[in-house]
């Protein structure tokens, strides 16, 4: 009798991807859209069924440090302290790449950006497979991350309907934003290419650095730069408009929100959608979705708010602004500054979410 369970799930996806095929796994973050990240062709296929740009290089998913250091020109020191203070977890590094790891994967350049997905889901799936998997975020590029697996399919109807991709589904993500990307400049600084759940003051705890050799880095990357370890970073998903829902979206402060809707005129105040910071009585928005005032309830229901406020088509989604960072130099200790560090990386999907033009609809 043929296997049945999460384990026949797991054999066939493993199965899948050792063909070639494409599967999207849950992680604690979003769910990736994983293919073999040693077979160029698999990897053409993640770029295309994305539409994702091809300067824009795909993280690598790793069972752990062992796996990671097969991929990688150099393991050193501070990558060794780094993953295993946080992998498995929400944490890419990115290194200098081994000629193993195959040009498309790292989009012409010179390194690699590693992590080990903490979700039994996608560990079972990694150690079924038995290598290392590309997994970029499993939506259409550009658009809002999914978390669960429903999102995974709605993004790519066709080659579900086709048996193109197999989607895995652990239900909802933990974490809800992506992880945090870090590199080490050889001046001993680590540059932070895209904030996520680790955040900076956390790092530097770990790698034993001051605050200030932990820096942000998030210039928007230019079409055709290699990302490097030796020049200014670029990190292709701090594009500006990334994790953008099709409606204009506009960050709003409870204060601005009277004279924003006052601006309107009647016809399209009616559509207005509101994704507020806690309870917010009578605002007035026609659809209104209320997250936790608190930044890991905030970031695990971002991107599902974002999607089923796009969902209704509004003229306009607001999102409140999240609180202003502290002042810089008085950083608060422990978890005050983890909670300042999180909303900092919310800040900046929600920056993104909002900075684009809207987008016609399929
Ligand atoms: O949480 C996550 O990281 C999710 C889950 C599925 O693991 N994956 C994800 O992948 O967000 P993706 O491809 O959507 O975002 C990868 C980010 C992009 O900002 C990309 O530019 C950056 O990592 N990246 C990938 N390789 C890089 C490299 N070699 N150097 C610098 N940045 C790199
Ligand atoms: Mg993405």
């Amino acid at each position: 009798m043929p296997a049945t369970g999460p384990t026949a799930f797991i054999d066939r996806a493993a199965a899948a991807l050792r063909l070639g095929g494409l599967v999207a796994f849950p992680t604690e973050t979003v769910y990736g859209l994983g293919a073999d990240a040693l077979n160029p062709l698999a990897v053409a296929a993640v770029f295309a069924l994305k539409g994702r740009p091809a300067h824009n290089p795909l993280i690598v998913h790793v069972t752990g440090p062992d796996m990671a250091r097969q991929l990688a020109a150099e393991w050193p020191p501070w990558a060794d302290t780094l993953a295993r203070a946080f992998w498995p977890g929400p944490l890419t590094i990115v290194l200098p790449a081994s000629p193993r790891v195959p040009h498309a994967v790292r989009a012409g350049g010179p390194t690699v950006a590693l992590r080990a997905p903490a979700h039994p889901t996608a560990e079972a799936l990694l150690a079924a497979f038995g290598g290392p998997l590309v997994g970029p975020s499993a939506n259409p590029s550009g658009f809002v991350s999914p978390t669960t697996a429903e999102h995974v399919r709605a993004g790519f109807p066709d080659a579900v309907a086709h048996g193109d991709l197999l989607v895995l589904d652990g239900g909802p993500c933990r974490s809800g934003i992506e992880s945090t990307v870090v590199a080490m400049t050889p001046d001993a600084t680590l540059r932070v290419l895209r904030p996520g759940v680790i955040g900076p003051s956390e790092l530097a705890a770990v790698l034993g650095l001051p605050a200030d050799r932990v820096v942000f880095s998030l210039q928007h990357a230019d079409a055709g730069a290699p990302a490097s370890v030796c020049t200014p970073l670029a990190s292709p998903g701090q594009l500006a408009s990334h994790y953008a829902p099709r409606a204009p979206a506009v960050l709003v402060t409870r204060d601005q929100w009277p004279t924003l809707l006052a601006s309107l005129p009647a016809d399209r105040r009616r559509s207005v959608a509101l994704l507020a910071r806690g309870p917010w009585p009578e605002s007035g928005a026609a659809r209104q979705i209320t997250l936790p005032d608190e930044p890991g309830g905030f970031a695990a229901g971002l991107y599902a708010a974002l999607r089923e406020l796009d969902a209704l088509a509004p003229t306009l989604i607001t999102i409140e602004a999240p609180p202003a960072p502290p002042p810089a130099g008085s950083p608060p200790a422990g978890t005050g500054s983890r909670d300042a560090d999180l909303w900092r990386a919310i800040a900046d999907r929600l920056a993104r979410a909002t900075s684009t033009q809207p987008r016609s609809r399929p």
